[in-house]
C-alpha cells in the first residue's frame, strides 16, 4: 500500500516573518516536502515577507541553505531548485503603510486563487497586519489567515484577538495552529479510538482508573527567554498542546470527522474541567524551574536575570465533571530541561474486580494502554500472562507491543511533519486539526485562575536538576493518591 498523495488547487502563500526561526526551520522545509511528495502545485506561489533588505535572488539561496539544514534527510537538489523558483521576496515593515501596493502588485490578478496569509510573527502583529491586508483591499473570499501561537495572554486578550479578527475575517477563514494537531500520533489518537470497537466501552471512569499525560522535553528555553519569561511552561504548553491532547483522550465521539463536530466535543470537554480555585491551586499543581546542571545552565541563567519565579515544570491533577470521567482523575506534566525528550499518554485500566488467583497472587496488575507520541510513536498494551513452566499459576505482565515505524515499514509510508499536514489543510479549506476562536476563549478561561493564584503566591517554583523528572513535588501529586508517575523515557 503506497499512500495517495492528491495535489491541492494552485495557491499564494504569503509568509510573513518570513526569515524567522519558524519559517526556516518548519514552515518552508514542510512545503518544499510537500512539493517532493507531489502535492504542491507548479503554479502555487509563495512570497515571503519580513524587515530585512533582501533582494528575491538572496532569500532564495538563503531559502535553499536553510531548507539543506533543517530537512533532516538529503534534499533533491532538482526539487529544490523548483521549490525556489516558486518563491519572492517583498521586504515589508508590518507596521508601516509602504510596501501593500507591492504586495498587490505581485499577487496580481489572481482574485479567485486561494491565499493564505501565515502570520509567523509575535501576537502584537497579528492585529495590525490583518487591519492593512483588509484595507488595501488584498484579503478575498478564498483567504485564509494562519496565526501561530501563543493566541492571546490570557482570556481577555485572546477574546480582543477573536473580535478584531471577527471584523474582518469569517470563522471559516481563520486557522489558529496548535502543531500538536498535526502530529501524526496525534491525530491517531482519534483513530485508535474510533476506528477500533475494543477500546470506547471501556473508556469511561468506570474502566480507566486514572490518564497520565507527560510531555518532556529536554531542550531548555533556547535563546527565547524574553518570550518565555512572559509565559511559563503553563502558557506555553498546558493552554494549548496538553489541553488539547486531554480534549482527544476525553472527548465524547463525534457525529463526524469534520472541523465542527470534532471541535464541539473539544470545547465540551474544556467547559466541563473542573476550575481551580486558590486552594486547588495549591493542592494539585506543582510548579518547578530547572537548576544549573554539569553542562547546561539553570533557567536565570538562560533568561539572563535572577529572581524570576516563571515555572519551567508543570505537574497537576484535575478532573473531568461529566457522566463519562466523574471519578477518574487526570494527570498531566510537562516541562523542559528533563531527562528525555519524551511525550505519551497513559491510559491506566481499574484492576479486575475479583481475582480467581488469590490464592496464589496477591494482586494483579491493572492494564496499561500507552500511546507514544514522540520519540519511537506506537502503542502499548500492558497486559497480564500465565509465567510459562509449570508449578502453578503464576502471571506476570507483558507488553503487547506496536511501533509505528515498524508497522509502517515496506508499505511505502512515512510519518510527515506535523507541519507537511496542517500546511496541505489550510490549503484545502479543512479546519478540523485547527482551533476554533471559542475552544481557545475556554482553555484560556481555565488557565486564568491558575496562573493568577500563582501569580499571588510569593514562592519560588521548585528547582531540580535537569536531565531528572522534576521536582519531588510532582511525585508527591500521584504518591498521595496510591499511584504513581510512568518513567520517563525508560
Ligand atoms: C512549542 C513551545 O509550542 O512547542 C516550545 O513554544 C516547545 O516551548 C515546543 O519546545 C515543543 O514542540 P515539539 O513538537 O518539539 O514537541
Amino acid at each position: 500500500m503506497v499512500s495517495r498523495i492528491i495535489p491541492v488547487d494552485a495557491f499564494d502563500l504569503v509568509v510573513f516573518g518570513a526569515t524567522g526561526d519558524l519559517a526556516s526551520r518548519k514552515i518552508f522545509p514542510a512545503l518544499y516536502k510537500r512539493l517532493l511528495a507531489g502535492q504542491v502545485p507548479a503554479d502555487a506561489r509563495v512570497i515571503g515577507l519580513a524587515r530585512a533588505a533582501h533582494t528575491p535572488e538572496a532569500f532564495r539561496h538563503q531559502l535553499a541553505a536553510s531548507i539543506r539544514a533543517h530537512v533532516g534527510t538529503a534534499v533533491d537538489e532538482a526539487c529544490l531548485a523548483r521549490f525556489v523558483s516558486q518563491v519572492d521576496y517583498l521586504q515589508l515593515d508590518v507596521l508601516g503603510e509602504a510596501g501593500w501596493a507591492e504586495l498587490v502588485a505581485r499577487l496580481g490578478e489572481h482574485g479567485a486563487r486561494i491565499r493564505v496569509f501565515y502570520l509567523s510573527v509575535a501576537p502584537g502583529l497579528f492585529s495590525p497586519i490583518c487591519d492593512r491586508l483588509w484595507r488595501h483591499g488584498i484579503t478575498t473570499v478564498q483567504s485564509r489567515i494562519v496565526a501561530e501561537k501563543p493566541f492571546g495572554h490570557d482570556f481577555e486578550s485572546a477574546r480582543a484577538l477573536n473580535l478584531h479578527l471577527a471584523a474582518h475575517f469569517a470563522e471559516s477563514q481563520l486557522y489558529r495552529i496548535d502543531h500538536y494537531l498535526g502530529k501524526e500520533t496525534v491525530q491517531n489518537l482519534m483513530a485508535i479510538r474510533f476506528a477500533n470497537a475494543l477500546f470506547e466501552p471501556l473508556w469511561n471512569a468506570r474502566f480507566v482508573d486514572h490518564v497520565q499525560i507527560t510531555v518532556a522535553e529536554t531542550i531548555g528555553v533556547e535563546g527565547r527567554g524574553e518570550y518565555y519569561d512572559h509565559a511559563g511552561a503553563l502558557r506555553d504548553m498546558v493552554q494549548n498542546h496538553l489541553m488539547q491532547l486531554l480534549c482527544l483522550i476525553a472527548m465524547e465521539p463525534p457525529s463526524r470527522f469534520a472541523p465542527d463536530p470534532v471541535r464541539d466535543e473539544k470545547l465540551k470537554v474544556i467547559r466541563a474541567i473542573e476550575p481551580f480555585d486558590a486552594e486547588r491551586v495549591r493542592e494539585d499543581t506543582v510548579r518547578g524551574q530547572y537548576r544549573a546542571g554539569a553542562d547546561v545552565p539553570s533557567y536565570a541563567d538562560d533568561i539572563g536575570r535572577t529572581g524570576s519565579r516563571t515555572e519551567s515544570f508543570v505537574a497537576m491533577k484535575l478532573r473531568i465533571a461529566n457522566w463519562r470521567w466523574s471519578g477518574t482523575p487526570f494527570y498531566l506534566r510537562t516541562g523542559k530541561r528533563l531527562r528525555a525528550r519524551f511525550s505519551e499518554i497513559a491510559v491506566a485500566f481499574r484492576e479486575v474486580p475479583h481475582s480467581v488467583f488469590a490464592q496464589t497472587v496477591s494482586r494483579l496488575p491493572a492494564n496499561v494502554l500507552v500511546i507514544r507520541l514522540q520519540p519511537d510513536e506506537g502503542i502499548t498494551l500492558r497486559m497480564t500472562i500465565k509465567e510459562p513452566g509449570p508449578g502453578g499459576m503464576r502471571l506476570m505482565e507483558v507488553p503487547l507491543d506496536m511501533s509505528f515505524a515498524e508497522a509502517l515499514v515496506g508499505k511505502g509510508l512515512h510519518m510527515p511533519d506535523a507541519y507537511e499536514r496542517l500546511l496541505m489543510d489550510i490549503v484545502r479549506g479543512d479546519q478540523t486539526l485547527f482551533m476554533r476562536g471559542d475552544e481557545v476563549e475556554a482553555a484560556w478561561a481555565w488557565v486564568d485562575p491558575i496562573a493568577a493564584a500563582w501569580e499571588l503566591d510569593r514562592r519560588q517554583p521548585q528547582p531540580y536538576d535537569p536531565g531528572t523528572s522534576g521536582p519531588d513535588d510532582a511525585l508527591m501529586l500521584m504518591h498521595r493518591d496510591n499511584r504513581r508517575w510512568r518513567g520517563i523515557g525508560e
